[in-house]
C-alpha cells in the first residue's frame, strides 16, 4: 500500500513523465506539422485518456494483485469471460517490448550527462550539436554500453522493490526537472524564435489533420500517460481504499502534459531561432541537438545541462520501472520467485531485444520490417499505436460494461448524479468510440 494518496500521485507521475514527454512530444509534434496535432493530442488526453486511467486504477484497487490476476478474479467474481484476462497477458508483452527500445534512448540520455559535463557544448554551434549526435548514431557499441547501463541501473533498483529508495527520491527530482525545464523555457521565451514556436504549437489547422495524425495523437496519448498496459493498474493496486481516484488522475494528468507542453516551448524557439539549420521534423534526434545547443551558450550552461539530462535520465528510470511491474508482480505473485531473479531475467530479455533498436539507427537503418519502418520505428508503431490504444479500448470496455455499477461507484464515489452520467457517456461512449473510429478510419485508409 502507498503510504498516501500522495506517494501514489507521485509515482504515477513518475510513470507518466518520461521520455514521452520530453523527448517523444517535441518530435512527434515536429514531424506531424504542429498546432492540429497538439490539439488532438489535448483532446485525446482529456476525453479518452482521462477515463481510462480512472478505469485502470478502479480495477487495480478492485482486485489488489498483478494485472493478470486482478483479471481473473475480477472476472470471477461477476462471471465474466475469461477472455478479459487477455488485458493483462497483453500488457505484459507490450511492457516488455516498449522496455526493450526506451532503455536504448534512455542511455542517449545517460551518454548526454557525461558529454554535458565534459564542457563539449559549450560555445556550440548548431552544426557541432549535428555531427555530435550523427557520429553518436553512428557507434553502436558506445549506443550498447549505455543502454547496457540504463538497464542494470533499472534492473539493480527495480530488484529491491520499488518503494524504499524511488519515492523518496522522486520526491526531489521531479520538482527539479520542471525548475530546469523552466530555465529552459525562459530560454526559449527571451529567444527570438519563441512566437513563431507558439505559432507552431498551437496554430490549429484544420486542414493539417490527416488519418496519420489522429492515430499518432492518441497513441501518444497512451504512450504518455502510460494507459492500456496494466502499468497504472498494477500502481492501482496498492492505492489506500479512501483516497478520490477523480482528483488524482487529472492530477496525474495535467503535470504529464504541462511537462510535454513545456518540453515544447523549450525546444522549438530554439529550432526557430536558428532557421534552415535546425529542422522541426528532425525525428528522434531533435531534443540531443537542441538542448545542448542552449545549455552550451549559456552562462554555466554546462552544469545546467549536466543536471537536465541527470533528471531526464531519472524520469526515464522512473518510468520504466513501471514497465516492468505488471510482468514482474505477476512472475512473483505466481510462482512465489524470488524478485530478484525474476528482475534479471526479465532485464536480460529486454537488453538483447534493445539490440535491435541499437541497430536501427546504423547498421540496420534501412532493413524494413513494414513499409519503410525499420526495427525500432516498427516496434515504436506497434507498441504506441496499436497495443496500448486496444488495451485501453478494452479496459475501459470492461469498466463500462462488464464490471457492476455498484463496484464501480463505490470505487470513484459515484451516487446517481450527474457526475455518475458524465463518466458513464466518457466510459461507454466517449473513450471506446474514439479508439475505435481512429482504428477503423486507419485501417480503411491503409486498405484504399
Ligand atoms: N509514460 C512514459 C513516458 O511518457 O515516457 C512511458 C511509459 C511508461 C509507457 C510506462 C507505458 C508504461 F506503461
Amino acid at each position: 500500500m502507498w503510504s498516501s494518496r500522495w506517494l501514489f500521485i507521485l509515482a504515477a507521475a513518475g510513470s507518466a513523465v518520461g521520455l514521452g514527454n520530453i523527448w517523444k512530444f517535441p518530435y512527434v509534434v515536429g514531424e506531424s506539422g504542429g498546432g492540429a496535432f497538439v490539439v488532438v493530442y489535448l483532446f485525446c488526453i482529456a476525453l479518452v485518456g482521462i477515463p481510462i486511467m480512472m478505469a485502470e486504477v478502479l480495477i487495480g484497487r478492485q482486485g489488489r494483485q498483478s494485472p493478470i490476476n486482478t483479471m481473473r478474479a475480477l472476472v470471477k467474481e461477476v462471471d465474466g469471460s475469461s477472455g478479459w484476462t487477455l488485458i493483462g497477458w497483453a500488457g505484459v508483452f507490450a511492457g516488455f517490448l516498449i522496455l526493450s527500445y526506451y532503455a536504448v534512448i534512455a542511455g542517449w540520455s545517460m551518454y548526454y550527462i557525461v558529454l554535458m559535463a565534459q564542457g563539449l557544448f559549450d560555445g556550440s554551434s548548431p552544426a557541432l550539436a549535428r555531427s555530435v549526435f550523427s557520429e553518436f548514431q553512428q557507434s553502436p557499441w558506445l549506443m550498447l554500453g549505455w543502454h547496457t547501463a540504463f538497464m542494470v541501473i533499472t534492473v539493480a533498483i527495480v530488484a529491491r522493490g520499488v518503494t524504499g529508495g524511488i519515492e523518496k527520491a522522486v520526491r526531489w527530482f521531479m520538482p527539479f526537472l520542471v525548475v530546469l525545464l523552466i530555465v529552459l523555457v525562459i530560454h526559449g521565451f527571451i529567444s527570438p524564435g519563441f512566437d513563431e514556436a507558439v505559432a507552431f504549437l498551437f496554430a490549429f489547422d484544420f486542414q493539417k489533420i490527416t488519418v496519420e495524425t489522429l492515430l499518432t495523437a492518441l497513441g501518444l496519448s497512451f504512450f504518455t500517460l502510460s494507459l492500456g498496459m496494466g502499468a497504472i493498474m498494477a500502481y492501482g493496486a496498492y492505492v489506500p481504499g479512501s483516497a478520490s481516484i477523480t482528483s488524482m488522475v487529472v492530477t496525474i494528468a495535467a503535470l504529464d502534459t504541462i511537462v510535454a507542453i513545456a518540453a515544447g516551448l523549450a525546444i522549438f524557439p530554439v529550432v526557430f531561432a536558428y532557421g534552415t539549420e535546425l529542422t522541426v521534423e528532425a525525428g528522434p534526434s531533435l531534443m540531443f541537438e537542441t538542448v545542448p545547443l542552449v545549455f552550451g551558450n549559456i552562462p554555466f550552461g554546462s552544469i545546467f545541462g549536466t543536471l537536465f539530462f541527470v533528471l531526464v535520465s531519472f524520469a526515464a528510470i522512473t518510468s520504466a520501472i513501471s514497465l516492468t511491474e505488471p510482468g514482474l508482480a505477476f512472475l512473483v505473485e505466481e510462482y512465489n520467485a524470488k524478485r530478484s531473479r525474476v528482475a534479471i531475467s526479465l532485464g536480460v530479455f529486454c537488453w538483447v531485444l534493445g539490440i535491435g533498436t541499437v541497430l536501427s539507427f546504423n547498421v540496420w537503418s534501412d532493413i524494413h520490417l513494414v513499409g519503410n519502418l525499420n526495427f525500432f520505428a516498427f516496434l515504436d508503431y506497434v507498441t504506441q499505436n496499436i497495443m496500448l490504444p486496444l488495451g485501453g479500448l478494452f479496459i475501459a470496455l470492461f469498466a463500462g460494461f462488464v464490471l457492476p455499477k455498484t463496484i464501480v461507484g463505490s470505487q470513484l464515489g459515484l451516487d446517481e448524479g450527474y457526475k455518475s452520467v458524465l463518466w458513464m457517456i466518457l466510459i461507454k461512449f466517449c473513450a471506446p468510440v474514439g479508439v475505435s473510429i481512429v482504428f477503423f478510419v486507419t485501417i480503411f485508409n491503409s486498405i484504399s
